[in-house]
């Protein structure tokens, strides 16, 4: 039997449409496996959201170049890359035999069995596609507990830093009914947590029913067994006092929300096109702890926007300062093709841009040691995923979503929700001991 191997960058998107591919390969034949050399396929699941991930694609395939000389190894590109620069790959990387942007990738199959090489979809379809891969069956072939399920494709927000909107086209939600019944499946096979994915979930709206997203949560809740739920990415402008109350109502749905606020300065979130002001913002922040006092909030930052001055990264600062997340991931601004910021004079240098950037991560370290604080000698609720590296014990992630390593765990906990006194705050992860009386 063939075997194939996949290599996913970028977000919980691409890792979810990685698993769509498996799926779909397994299912005609194909055997997955982590050895390039005894790979007959080879895909890379590429993002472009910055620079950064851009380049480590074409790294990644020139790894693999050597295992083409004897193998007949095919390699190919899918994701978001494939679909911001299609056959231009070929002119930097010639010796790549397929490349599918999202929505095409269903065709590789075929191809392979067609021998077309190279081959380049040029599908731009998948903006109008209902459903962009047939109905899945993933749930029977990983065996895990915790799964994502992408409840809507592409974003229509275009902050004018973004890509995504261009090489993932508008914002389409998936019918309800079959996230239920994925949801459903993955359960059927041992997911005790499940985390719904979007560019914008709270724009939700089922195509069929018009449900919205919070309406879906309640569904969720009661239409399946899954024990857990999270959501990533609600978008400040549209999470309402709805969503926010749903926390406090719907008992499965976890004390995590990631609320990106991209910046503290208002003259650089106009410019950015978020729709939302500081104040607007905070007032979310509020409004999610108003409905869940000891929510975990994390956000994302851009540091260093064309014309970002001192006096904008301070606010950005001042905003961290007072927000008490649990955790932010901040990144320096990127210029990407087809946006509108991608015009504006990237002004700052490199070395400026990692000073705030540096800076802002040194003030979130300080915070989230104080933050955190408030776990410790708490007895949290932890669901054991797997192995911790380097040691004999197992981990596993809070309610609050904080990988916790438990140091008297076993083989046996795994997909177990168990009780954990935390008895220590570590750099980026918890520890803690079974709390067997509780
Ligand atoms: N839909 C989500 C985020 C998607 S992209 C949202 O609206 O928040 C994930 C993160 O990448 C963004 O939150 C942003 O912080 C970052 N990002 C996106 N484009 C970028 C760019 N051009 N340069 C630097 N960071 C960027
Ligand atoms: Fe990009 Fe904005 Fe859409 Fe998020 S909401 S994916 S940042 S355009
Ligand atoms: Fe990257 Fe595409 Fe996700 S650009 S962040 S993989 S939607």
């Amino acid at each position: 039997m063939s075997k194939f191997l996949i290599r996913t960058f970028g977000c919980q998107m691409n890792v979810y449409d990685s698993e769509r591919i498996s799926v779909m390969l397994i299912n005609s034949g194909w055997v997955e496996t982590t050895d390039a050399a005894e790979a007959k396929l080879i895909i890379i699941n590429s993002c472009s959201v910055r620079e950064k991930p851009l380049q480590k694609l074409f790294s990644c395939a020139g790894r693999y170049l050597p295992y083409k000389k004897n193998t007949g190894l095919r390699i190919f590109i899918t994701g978001c890359v494939a679909q911001q620069l299609g056959k231009d790959i070929l002119e930097k990387a010639p010796y790549i035999d397929g490349i599918f942007g999202p929505g095409s990738e269903y065709m590789i199959p075929d191809i392979i069995q067609k021998g077309i090489f190279p081959f380049v979809s040029n599908e731009t379809d998948f903006l109008e596609r209902e459903e962009i891969f047939p109905a899945s069956s993933r749930g029977n072939y990983f065996n895990r507990h915790t799964a994502s399920v992408t409840v809507m494709h592409g974003c229509s927000n275009y902050c004018s830093y973004c890509i995504v909107p261009f090489v993932r086209g508008r914002e389409i939600s998936r019918r309800s009914k079959e996230l239920i019944d994925e949801i459903n499946l993955l359960c059927d096979n041992g997911v005790v947590e499940i985390t719904l994915l979007g560019q914008n979930v709270n724009s939700y709206k089922d195509p069929g029913t018009g449900i919205d997203f919070t309406d879906m949560l309640y569904e969720i809740a009661e239409k399946t067994p899954v024990q857990r739920i999270r959501f990533i990415t609600s978008h400040p402008k549209d999470f309402d006092e709805k969503l926010a109350k749903s926390f406090s109502e719907i008992p499965q749905l976890m004390p995590y929300l990631h609320l990106p606020a991209q910046s503290g300065s208002d003259r650089i979130l106009k410019k950015m096109n978020r729709n939302y002001t500081l104040s607007d913002y905070l007032k979310k922040l509020e409004l999610s702890r108003k409905f869940c006092p000891d929510i975990a909030l994390s956000s994302d930052f851009i540091v260093g926007f064309p014309g970002e001055k001192e006096a904008d990264f301070n606010l950005t600062m001042e905003l961290v300062e007072r927000a008490d997340y649990d955790v932010i991931f901040a990144f320096n601004y990127s210029p990407r093709p087809f946006t509108k910021s991608f015009k504006l004079k990237d002004d700052l240098s490199t070395e400026e841009k990692l000073l705030r950037l540096n800076k802002l991560l040194d003030l979130q370290k300080k915070k989230i040691k104080e933050v955190r604080h408030r776990y410790l000698s708490r007895t949290v609720k932890v669901l054991v995923e797997n192995r911790s590296p380097k040691s004999n014990s197992f981990m596993g992630r809070t309610e609050h979503n904080l990988i916790t390593h438990i140091t008297d765990s076993t083989e046996k906990d795994i997909g177990k929700i168990i009780d954990v006194k935390i008895t220590e705050i570590l750099e980026n992860t918890l520890r803690g001991e079974k709390n067997e009386n509780c």
